[in-house]
């Protein structure tokens, strides 16, 4: 099967709704990681405000900032992906003010995002507003938000209650209302995926959200194996490179000591006339 060209624009991910395979989203955080992902084939690929944890070795997602974001966006999108490139609005970023948002958006779009995301339902529709305004499209994010880590008291799964659960659908429906073309759902029961993913007209893309869902997210290095520190229920490793590249390294190091790297064949040599003139007999050897 020949896969189309085109870029993947936000309305072709909207259209993806209830129909056809489902929507494959990975995060990536720079060039090669970008060619990975889209050399696989997926649909979308997010510029996660997770960089801060699985790169930058932040203890959350809080501490990074726009301009890091920027950064890392502008070096996915030198990748070109036929992916939809996705760059995640950080904390606080989309707190402050409707002009700050816009403007924060669009550092994003300006670094090569072709959408934004950001993370709250029905509290954060104004800011979702005014992007959409400025003609950004927006993915929502629901759930386990990272970046309400303090209020919500750590990491857990969330709308495990009818209450939460019916909140968390009623901010489903306001977010795919007010135009947001997909939502992320993260850390909640399957069934609230799926009562979720029934209630509104745009795709539900999950995280340890269930299969109920009209596509599904993976951190790249969780699932490559290259975070192995900590492994979610949700996630499936697919390869295991840190013990990979640890094992590799390790090689190196050892082939150094052992005098057995570099070896001839690794090496620039003199022409021998060269290297005779110069009285370096045998130095090719
Ligand atoms: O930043 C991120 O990687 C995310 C995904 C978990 C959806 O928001």
């Amino acid at each position: 099967m020949t896969r189309s060209t085109a870029p993947l624009r936000a309305p072709d991910v909207r259209a993806r709704k209830g129909g056809g395979a489902p929507l494959v989203m990975v995060t990536a955080y720079d060039e090669p990681s970008a060619r990975v992902a889209d050399d696989a084939g997926v649909d979308i690929i997010l510029v996660g405000d997770s960089v801060a944890m699985v790169v930058l070795g932040y203890d959350d997602t809080l501490q990074v900032t726009t301009d890091d974001m920027a950064h890392h966006v502008a070096a996915v999108a030198r990748a070109k992906p036929r992916a939809l490139v996705v760059g995640d609005l950080p904390w606080l970023s989309y707190h402050v003010s409707r002009e700050e948002t816009v403007r924060n958006a669009a550092r994003l779009v300006r670094a090569g995002a072709a959408a934004v995301k950001l993370e709250g339902g029905r509290k954060r529709l104004g800011a979702v507003q005014a992007i959409l305004d400025t003609e950004i499209p927006v993915m929502g994010h629901l759930g386990l938000t990272p970046q309400s880590v303090h209020a919500l008291g750590g990491y857990r799964v969330q709308g495990k209650q009818l209450d939460a659960a019916q909140e968390i659908v009623d901010d489903a429906v306001a977010l795919a209302d007010a135009g947001c073309f997909a939502i992320v759902l993260e850390c909640v029961p399957d069934a609230v995926a799926r009562m979720v993913t029934d209630a509104v007209p745009v795709p539900t893309i999950g995280i340890g959200a269930g299969r109920h869902c009209d596509g599904q997210v993976l951190v790249y290095h969780d699932l490559l194996g290259l975070e192995d520190r900590l492994t979610p229920k949700f996630v499936r490793r697919y390869a295991s490179l840190k013990a990979d590249a640890t094992a590799a390294v390790a090689r190196f190091a050892a082939d150094v000591r052992a005098g057995t790297f570099p070896s001839s064949e690794e090496t620039y040599h003199l022409a021998d006339d060269v290297a005779d003139a110069l009285g370096l007999h045998g130095a090719n050897a």
